[in-house]
């Protein structure tokens, strides 16, 4: 079969190592790609949000399943424009991606259907909001309603704080127009779960998790990123906390898209706090994330094209799962600045000196003139170990990724170490 997947991140690159696995799989896409999918699949030069760019290539190459790793086009409806043609497509539809891309949409959602959740306000006037916050308690959190790459919330401890945020997302439009409305919601404490689910929208399977580290420094401090790192399963995940999560969360938020006429095929990923009063959400997610998907594919026991070909024909009920019991270890190598402001084209060196048993999934790089790998964004490199605990994968990852090396590089030193997040 010939597999084409959209996107170029280490999300990607991880998706099309696994596909490559697979002895069913003939021809590998890749758009954008990156310099690691060069490595393994023909990257296609058309950018993950153009969509008719996108179609007309995907029609080009005889493709039999299209795979839609970010968020981006599932908004715009790739998904939808695909399923019309008749095509295999993993990810939700448009209207299902809603409850990723507004967050105004998925907190009423989840209200409507009560899931349970921080509570919140959506506010699309500046004023309001701000009295909101002048009446209010804190810590408080403020997020930005549309997609902003994982850097739209802030958590404000005092009110100067909150008015502060409150401007930058709507008055200065730090996030553009996702800041035309701000969603303020409590502060719930407890430990944080990404947890996944596949589904083809009739069947939810059970969950694989993962904790990903959010803020750019050491000891959980500095702004929000993308992911700066990432370790599955958690040691206090319990088959018994899983069954809670399902029945809780996953299993009837797809039961009500459904019944909303919003179909979801894919995986859906749940932004979870574990709190005094149960598992909450702060936050879905339409895709797989990044850098979890860096330490969840490694432990798929299966062939990712089966799965992902019975979650498009619907026959996922019949396929059952199967993950290591291993535990997985990715640490993110960034470039100097980033989630700030960051330089690029920096070479990168070491590559291949690192231990065969670890992976290094590519997300900001390309191939320079010479063929040689060069830093193109802000989150550069995933280095991902496997290990019988954490603690071994940890020392694998820690004692490989000083080989690797660009300009200015950072990367956290405390991955899978700092545990209490
Ligand atoms: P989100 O993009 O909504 O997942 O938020 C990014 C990060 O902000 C989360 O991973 C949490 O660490 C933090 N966060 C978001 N919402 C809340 C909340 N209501 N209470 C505490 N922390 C939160
Ligand atoms: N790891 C966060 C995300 O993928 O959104």
């Amino acid at each position: 079969m010939n597999v084409f997947i959209v996107g170029g991140g280490a999300r990607e690159h991880t998706i099309a190592w696994k596909l490559s696995l697979s002895a069913d799989v003939k021809n590998l896409y890749v758009a954008p790609g990156n310099a690691g999918t060069a490595r393994i699949a023909e990257n296609i030069p058309i950018e993950a949000g153009d969509i008719e760019g996108l179609l007309k290539s995907i029609s080009e190459h005889d493709i039999q399943l299209v795979v839609v790793g970010p968020e981006i086009p599932l908004s715009k409806g790739l998904v939808d424009r695909l399923q019309e043609k008749g095509m295999a497509v993993f990810g939700p539809s448009k209207a299902a991606a809603q409850i990723e891309a507004s967050k105004a949409f998925s907190k009423d959602f989840m209200a409507r259907h009560k899931i349970p959740a921080a509570k919140s306000q959506t506010f699309t006037l500046y004023e309001d909001a701000k009295k909101h916050i002048d009446a209010a308690s804190f810590p408080l959190v403020l997020k930005a309603d549309g997609l902003s790459q994982g850097k739209g919330v802030i958590i404000a401890g005092t009110s100067d704080e909150a008015e502060s945020a409150l401007e930058s997302i709507m008055v200065k439009k730090a996030f553009g127009s996702a800041g035309d409305a701000v969603i303020i919601e409590e502060f719930l404490s407890g430990r944080e779960l990404s947890a996944f689910a596949f589904t083809d929208s009739r069947f939810t399977s059970p969950l694989v998790t993962a904790c990903d580290y959010k803020r750019i420094y050491d000891g959980n401090i500095g702004p929000n990123t993308g992911g700066m790192g990432s370790y599955s399963p958690p040691e206090f995940y319990t088959p018994a906390l899983g069954g809670e999560i399902s029945a809780t969360i996953m299993q009837p938020v797809i039961k009500y898209l459904n019944e909303e006429n919003r179909p979801y095929k894919g995986v859906l990923y749940g932004g979870l706090m574990l709190t005094g009063h149960g598992p909450k959400v702060l936050e879905f997610n339409a895709r797989f994330g990044d850098p979890e998907t860096q330490v969840i594919l490694p432990r798929l026991e299966n062939d990712l094209l089966d799965v992902m070909l019975a979650i498009s024909g619907n026959r996922l009920e019949q396929l059952q799962l199967k993950w290591s019991a291993k535990s997985c270890v990715g640490v993110v190598m960034a470039s100097g600045g980033y989630p700030g402001s960051y330089q690029t084209g920096y070479t990168v060196t070491g590559l291949d000196d690192v231990d065969q048993d670890i992976l290094v999934f590519h997300a900001g790089t390309k191939l320079n003139g010479q063929g040689e790998v060069v830093t193109s964004g802000g989150r550069v490199l995933t280095v991902v170990a496997t290990g019988s605990s954490i603690e071994e994968a940890r020392m694998k990852v820690y004692s490989n990724i000083g080989r690797i090396s660009f300009k200015d590089c950072y990367y956290r030193k405390d991955i899978a170490l700092l545990r209490e997040i």
